[in-house]
């Protein structure tokens, strides 16, 4: 319980850091750039953390900015766990990638991961990806931190 509330602290302090970070600029790849990299150098336990940015013309979502080792380019909405979360349009938490199907390895070392959808209203404009080398990383206290440091990302950025 203490860690949650913890946690819980350590996203709010993000979230102010977060939004010292993207002010002032609103291109939406400058601050997806930043924003991945606060993320990275943030969060424990991360081996890659980034976007997958909604390609308008084949409807696939394209890698975008991320801190990690080089990722997979393209994922169709409804394949792996970041295409399930922007079919879903909503968050999804996999405790044990091993134990998601269809999940697409682009990283042996991932164990866990999140992924968080970016929504516009209702268009979707991407997704945000966490992975972790540890089984069970990520719990309801990331999801919720992360996707209020995705509205802080939508409210300061042109997408
Ligand atoms: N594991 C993801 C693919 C993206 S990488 O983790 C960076 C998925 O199943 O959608």
């Amino acid at each position: 319980m203490e860690m949650a509330v913890d946690k819980a602290a350590a996203y709010a302090q993000l979230e102010k850091s977060l939004e010292a970070l993207l002010d002032g600029e609103s291109d939406p790849i400058a601050g997806a750039a930043n924003m991945a990299a606060l993320l990275y150098w943030s969060l424990p336990e991360l081996n890659w953390a980034g976007f997958y940015l909604l390609d308008a013309s084949s409807g696939d979502l394209l890698v975008g900015p991320f801190q990690g080792k080089p990722a997979c380019v393209r994922i169709p909405v409804g394949k792996g766990v970041c295409g399930t979360a922007a079919a879903r349009r909503a968050t999804v938490i996999v405790r044990d990638v091993h134990e998601f199907p269809g999940h697409i390895a682009c990283d042996s070392a991932s164990n866990s991961e999140v992924v968080v959808p970016i929504l516009a209203g209702d268009r979707l404009v991407g997704v945000l990806d966490l992975d972790s080398p540890v089984r069970n990383r990520f719990d309801e206290v990331d999801a919720r931190g992360l996707e209020a440091l995705v509205r802080v990302f939508l409210k300061r950025c042109r997408v």
